[in-house]
């Protein structure tokens, strides 16, 4: 009885499944491109001031699709009411390809343009490093010859990355720390990976199987 095969198709829940996930990315770049336009039109003439504002939308967007990966690999029975598995894996697979890409981008720009070092500074280029090695190990695991369990057992790293990626942006983050709303999304994310881990380690528990 409870094997029923789920609504599947153009639900109207679907589509506002698709809309909130479209939305909240636009509410960081919303704050961020507010302070851009009154700035204009010195991040252009100024390349340093437009690689840094570049360089903030890039990690902003990068920090919401991260999160997005953990909801869409967790197996979340309310969620596979609404969207196939097989399409959140393949939607996995180009939003992890997209994030990475503006995740690196960020980190390359923000260390060119300033290579010291400082705590939360370097928390975002551990963060990187373990992420680089995670997505790699998932992306090329062919050319690589990665077996199955070695590619998923390194891309386990991802638990490991967001939360030292939170911490980074909570405390040096402009728009995050400039802006009420994009702080309390940010904390809401986090609260959401934490209770996405919690639903991953109990039902693990209850499997009786850790991998
Ligand atoms: C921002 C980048 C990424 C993050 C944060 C991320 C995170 C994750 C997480 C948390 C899981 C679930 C692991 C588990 O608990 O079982 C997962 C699974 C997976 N990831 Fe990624 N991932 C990223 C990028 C990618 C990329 C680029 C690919 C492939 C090109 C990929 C392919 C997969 C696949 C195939 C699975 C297994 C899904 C399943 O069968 O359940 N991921 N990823
Ligand atoms: C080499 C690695 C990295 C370096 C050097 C770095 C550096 C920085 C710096 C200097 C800032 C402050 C920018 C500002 O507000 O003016 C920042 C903010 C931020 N970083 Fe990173 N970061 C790195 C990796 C990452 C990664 C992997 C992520 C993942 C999403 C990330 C996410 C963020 C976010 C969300 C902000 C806040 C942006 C804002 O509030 O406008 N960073 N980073």
């Amino acid at each position: 009885m409870t094997n029923n095969p789920a609504p599947r198709g153009a639900s109207p829940l679907r589509a506002i499944v698709i809309f909130a996930a479209i939305a909240v990315p636009l509410v960081p770049a919303g704050f961020w491109l507010g302070e851009l336009v009154p700035m204009m039109p010195a991040p252009v003439q100024a390349p340093e001031l437009g690689f840094s504002m570049l360089a903030r939308i890039l990690a902003l967007t990068g920090f919401v699709l991260m999160f997005y990966q953990f909801v869409l690999t967790a197996r979340l029975p309310f969620l596979e009411a609404v969207l196939k598995r097989p399409g959140m894996i393949k939607s996995h697979r180009l939003i992890g390809k997209i994030g990475f890409l503006l995740m690196l981008a960020h980190g390359t720009i923000l260390l060119a343009m300033d290579p010291f070092l400082y705590t939360e500074k370097t928390l975002g280029l551990i963060a990187l490093i373990l992420l680089t090695v995670a997505v790699v190990a998932a992306w090329f695991f062919k050319p690589l010859k990665l077996s199955l369990k070695t590619w998923r057992s390194v891309h386990l790293l991802a638990y490991l990355v967001f939360p030292l990626v939170f911490v980074h942006a909570i405390s040096l983050g402009a728009t995050v720390t400039g802006y009420r709303p994009v702080w309390w999304l940010f904390v809401v994310l986090f609260a959401g990976y934490c209770l996405i881990v919690a639903y991953r380690i109990a039902r693990l528990v209850s499997q009786k199987k850790l991998w």
